[in-house]
């Protein structure tokens, strides 16, 4: 495409504007041709993970070989840790598919992130106990709870497994290589709080999980939020690598970790100048390659080191830049959620954000066009390649879509990005046959994570294999 597509031509542009902009468009719009061999390479990713230990896609078996039925009953407790918050929940399934949730959130603090985790998570723990009188007592025996942990680990049994790295941000030193779980059991104990973790899940395995309790067809587990990730049922014989037991299901929940795609050479995705930047500043350089081009915690810096790249050719606000807008992470993706969707005449839910968020005056017309293109692109672009992981895992159980499947999908991306869920949905058709693609019901599974966490606890207690 190029600027033939009205969306990307800018009214009163110079020559030079136009071009550049037209060079945006070449980078960040794929081809499905481009997306099919990508989607090729992420197939035999996958399969290098199904038969290895650490390969780029982990493909890392989760211990989880059951399928909740909808009918259990009970009232069971987790924990959720994701990106930014914690919540711990009190879940009541109603044996028809519904559950009852009763949740508190915490919003971890700096140090948190950096230094005291566990003893954050057991503390908030006691706090959400405590409010509401439900602390064991000596006497009594300790209470079961699910945790759903949303970073890489390598899962040594249904409630043990080890941090193989941190994502999105969070950098508590001394965990990496540790047993996460060993790690919060002690930090439960120093409170003195009679609490056993039986159940250790990835968010997308809990989203699976959470949507198979109301729907048997559930089949896949996606986020698309802060990071990004996807979990599915796979048949064990399969999983070439998995030396355990042949569970009576003859499956098991796979926490693929496909963030991490192309990490390792760069040589598939559609990196830019502006991504490569980005991962360079990053915590995390030469991690998470797929995840920094698709996700929430990524997308806002992408546009600004494009506006920035813009800004010093002298093609953007005059060349004029603040300190704001020099300062790394400033842009929030959501600014670009609204941006990308502004259509009143003067672009004015962009005026305001260049204006009064980062602190430049006097934006003109075509400032503000070029903003929502580019935040047209960058998530057009991760919305493009977001389908990349869902057809190549839906590909690989082709058998599956002969029937109706569901894929519960949970994440800010999903859930808020203008046109995200309806890019997604149309780039997967063109590469699924028709009948099958027909089969497939995409929902969102909101909050799934924590549920889930509930319901691999209630599995955990009646586990034989
Ligand atoms: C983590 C995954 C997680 C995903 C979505 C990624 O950064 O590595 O474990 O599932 O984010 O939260």
């Amino acid at each position: 495409m190029s600027s033939a597509d009205s969306r990307y031509t800018i009214v009163g542009a110079t020559p030079e504007q136009q071009a550049a902009i037209d060079e945006l468009a070449s980078q960040f719009l794929l081809s499905d041709e481009r997306l099919g061999a990508i989607i090729k390479e992420f197939r035999r990713r996958m399969e290098e993970g199904l038969a290895a230990d650490g390969k780029v896609l982990k493909m890392i078996p989760s211990y989880v070989t059951r399928r909740p039925l909808g009918t259990e009953t009970g009232t069971y407790f987790a924990i959720d840790l994701g990106g930014t918050n914690l919540r711990v929940l009190k879940v009541t399934f109603d044996g028809k598919g519904g559950a009852a949730t009763e949740y508190q959130k915490f919003v971890l603090s700096e140090e948190a992130k950096n230094r005291t985790l566990f003893d954050f998570v057991a503390q908030s723990v006691d706090t959400f106990l405590e409010e509401r009188n439900l602390r064991p007592t000596g006497q009594q025996p300790p209470m079961p709870m699910g945790l759903t942990f949303s970073y890489p680990v390598l899962q040594t049994s249904i409630n043990s497994g080890t941090l193989v790295q941190w994502t999105k941000g969070l950098n508590v030193p001394g965990c990496v290589g540790r047993d996460v779980v060993r790690l919060l059991q002690d930090a439960l104990l120093r409170l003195g709080l009679r609490v056993k973790i039986v159940a250790l899940v990835n968010d997308t395995v809990g989203t699976l999980l959470s949507a198979a309790y109301r729907d048997p067809t559930a089949q896949m587990g996606i986020i698309f939020g802060t990071g990004t990730n996807a979990a599915y049922y796979e048949d064990v014989t399969s999983i070439a690598k998995w030396k355990g037991p042949s569970p009576s299901s003859g499956e098991m929940v796979l926490n693929m970790e496909w963030g991490a795609f192309d990490s390792d050479d760069f040589s598939y995705l559609p990196f830019t100048p502006h991504d490569i930047k980005l991962d360079r500043k990053s915590i995390n350089p030469r991690k998470q390659a797929y995840e920094k081009m698709i996700s929430g915690l990524y997308l806002g810096e992408i546009a600004r080191n494009i506006i920035l790249w813009l800004v010093d050719q002298r093609l953007l606000l005059e060349g004029r830049s603040s300190e704001i807008l020099n300062a790394m992470w400033s842009i929030d993706t959501s600014y670009l959620s609204s941006g990308a969707v502004d259509t009143s005449p003067d672009l004015t839910e962009i005026q305001q954000v260049i204006e009064k968020t980062l602190n430049i005056n006097n934006s003109t017309f075509v400032d503000r066009q070029i903003f929502k293109v580019v935040a047209i692109l960058v998530g057009e672009r991760a919305a493009r390649l977001s389908a990349v992981g869902v057809v190549a895992t839906l590909n690989k159980r082709p058998h599956l879509l002969n029937s109706p499947i569901t894929v519960g999908i949970d994440g800010s991306m999903y859930e808020h990005y203008p046109y995200f869920h309806e890019i997604l949905v149309e780039t997967v058709s063109h590469f699924i046959p028709r009948e099958s693609f027909e089969n497939i019901n995409f929902t969102l599974a909101k909050d799934g994570s924590g549920v889930g966490a509930a319901i691999t606890a209630m599995l955990a207690a009646t586990y034989d294999d």
